[in-house]
């Protein structure tokens, strides 16, 4: 299996003819290298098989809940289960947030005219998300776990969101890298990293992070296109709402559900050494979404007002930090 992951397609969007032919390419890419969720993924075979008690499942040293001497003294099974129902948790949250996506992608889609390149793209992205959930949802049924995913308030909450595809769509796709940028840094470092992955997560994350690489490029160059041209008004919405968003999605997705913490009785104190008293956990959380943060910088919906909101969330760090690991 090839261990070189794609990465994002980049070009400077100020001309409308260079903007027209990324989207072209990216297009075209989803026709030569997509993947199907059943074709794809060797579901039964032995190998892929998922037994919760399985080693590969545990936290390493380098998880902050891992790290912790609560979780060490667990017995191994235990761990195991604490790990894989981390994974879990976060797949079923993972197609939760891609369902919003792919309605509000359809609801951007209806704003479009006739012969809109854009058209095309948000299809196939449509399409690749569908089977990504697929992935995720076959995933949590072979496990024996029942995850609730997102919290119902933010579900609801996550109704509004769809609209913004048709109504404020340089909103819905700053939402979009909010939750797509953290997930691909932490699958793209996991895919790097020494600890042996079980290969059905690993077949998994490469067909993921492959995908994520076209989506996230066109959020990116859509918004280097659209921003510079919204009214002064709609650009300080951006600088007020983009901090909250981001703020509470980061912190959601990099640590356990409240399910896990009811279910292993984690004790209040151990998340909090391992996460809100952790300056390494808290660097993590501040490194997953430098790229959408250093994006908002070069788009100037950083205000000296709104910077104070993203560092009351936590999630700022000055444009040119180098993250602590290296990424590409
Ligand atoms: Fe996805
Ligand atoms: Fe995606």
């Amino acid at each position: 299996m090839s261990t070189v992951l794609d990465t994002e397609q980049a070009t400077d969007v100020r001309t409308g003819s260079a903007y027209e032919s990324l989207i072209d390419r990216l297009s075209q890419q989803s026709v030569v290298k997509h993947f199907d969720a059943y074709a794809d993924v060797p579901w039964d075979h032995p190998e892929y098989r998922i037994d919760p008690a399985d080693p590969r499942w545990e936290l390493s040293d380098d998880d902050p809940l891992g790290a912790t001497d609560w979780y060490k003294a667990q017995p191994q099974e235990v761990r195991a289960r604490i790990g894989l129902q981390g994974i879990v948790s976060a797949m079923k949250t993972g197609l939760q947030f891609e369902s919003v996506l792919k309605r509000g992608l359809l609801e951007y889609a209806t704003t479009l005219p006739n012969g809109a390149s854009e058209f095309r793209y948000a299809y196939h992205e449509v399409i690749e998300e569908a089977h990504h959930s697929l992935m995720f949802q076959e995933f949590v049924n072979r496990s024996e776990f029942d995850p609730p995913g997102m919290p119902k308030l933010m579900q609801f909450g996550s109704r509004g969101v769809v609209k913004l595809g048709r109504k404020f769509p340089e909103l819905f796709f700053l939402f979009v890298l909010g939750g797509e940028d953290p997930i691909d840094y932490v699958q793209r470092q996991e895919l790097r990293g020494e600890k042996e992955i079980h290969p059905l997560l690993e077949r998994i994350m490469r067909i993921h992070v492959t995908e994520e690489a076209r989506h996230l490029s066109f959020a990116r160059h859509y918004l280097k296109r659209h921003v510079p041209e919204l009214s002064f008004f709609k650009k300080r919405m951006l600088a007020v709402r983009v901090p909250f968003i981001l703020g509470s999605m980061a912190g959601m997705m990099l640590r356990p559900s409240k399910a896990t913490i009811r279910k292993y009785r984690i004790p209040k104190s151990v998340i909090k050494e391992a996460f809100d008293k952790n300056p390494e956990a808290r660097q993590f959380v501040r490194d997953s979404i430098r790229k959408v943060r250093n994006l908002c910088v070069e788009l100037g919906i950083i205000t000296p007002i709104s910077k104070q909101l993203w560092k009351a969330f936590g999630i700022w760090d000055e444009p040119g930090r180098p993250a602590v690991a290296a990424e590409g």
